[in-house]
């Protein structure tokens, strides 16, 4: 593993390597010696707003020893129309990896393309691969594991955050249900199910979770996509078709009384502040593997 681009790119094998570095890495925080980033100095090249990925990167770069710089993508020169190539061939030579949130994947691959340094996704339009490995790793704590789970993802089933799940459900044998209504469904595939009827993609469900209904880049579409996604709230009554127990989990930030109650969300908010909290020891893993490739 060079980069970490995308889950659809990753294997079994790689997801289960990062969640076990993971383990260690959360155990280990306030002993561990290890210091993979000595000397290193990691771009965090943003055009997207951030709270948690930003601030769990920035942490986490100092965590593993090193020191991150933190550029706004619309001060650089590249919001000014310097290329992608250009960009990442100039910061090859200063920095030691590159952490990217954007809104096309394809700058993304570009850029992996033309530096030489790691490149890790931190959110584009398609995917979250690394919140989804910190979900993954947050199920595996609470349940034991994710193979086998009944996940049923409830909201805009075509966002970034349900296609990486969609690719990890694949990968890893989970039992996904997306619960959308037809404009915001994802495409058909393998393995996924996919309907508008909430009540049969929650029956039994060990995880319900949800996102926001307006991604980021979407805002003018903001006013309808609320208008349709209404009925596609993790609430109360929604949880009644779960299992007892369940796992409610939402990778935030949340729109109380829009894609989640504001009761459902603080009587399950320690789940919610773990997952958040595994960002941090997820990412900590990718970039100790990648550093060392
Ligand atoms: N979940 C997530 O990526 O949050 P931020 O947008 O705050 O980074
Ligand atoms: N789907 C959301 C995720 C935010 C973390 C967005 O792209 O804005």
């Amino acid at each position: 593993m060079k980069h970490l681009l995308s889950i659809e790119e990753l294997n079994a094998a790689q997801i289960a390597e990062i969640l076990a570095l993971t383990k260690k890495v959360k155990a280990n925080r306030s002993r561990e010696t290890d210091r993979p980033l000595a000397g290193q100095t990691w771009a965090l090249i943003f055009t997207k707003a951030s709270t948690r990925t930003r601030v769990s990167f920035e942490v986490g770069v100092r965590e593993l020893g090193g020191q991150s710089v933190y550029l706004a993508g619309q001060e650089i020169q590249m919001g000014r129309g310097e290329t992608v190539a250009d960009t990442a061939r100039v910061l090859s030579r200063y920095c030691h990896g590159a952490v990217i949130r954007t809104f096309a994947q394809a700058d993304l691959v570009e850029f992996a393309k033309w530096g030489s340094i790691p490149v890790i996704n931190a959110l584009t339009d398609d995917e979250h691969p690394c919140q989804i490995l910190a979900d993954m790793f947050t199920i595996t704590e609470k349940l034991g594991a994710v193979a086998g789970k009944k996940v049923c993802f409830i909201g805009d089933g075509a966002c970034n955050v349900s296609r990486s799940w969609i690719f990890a459900a694949q990968k890893l044998g989970i039992d996904l249900w997306i619960a959308a209504p037809k404009e915001f469904q994802p495409g058909e595939s393998a393995g996924i199910h996919v309907t508008a009827d909430i009540a049969t993609a929650a029956k039994n469900a060990d995880v319900v979770y949800t996102d926001v209904w307006v991604s980021m880049g979407k805002e003018a579409e903001a006013a309808e996509r609320i208008k349709i996604l209404q009925p596609y709230q993790i609430n109360a009554g929604v949880l009644q078709h779960a299992k007892p127990g369940t796992l409610v989990m939402h990778c935030l930030p949340a729109y109380r009384g829009k894609e989640i109650t504001h009761d459902v969300l603080e009587s399950h908010q320690q789940t919610i502040f773990d997952q958040a909290e595994n960002r941090l020891h997820v990412q900590k893993a990718i970039m100790t593997l990648l550093a060392k490739r």
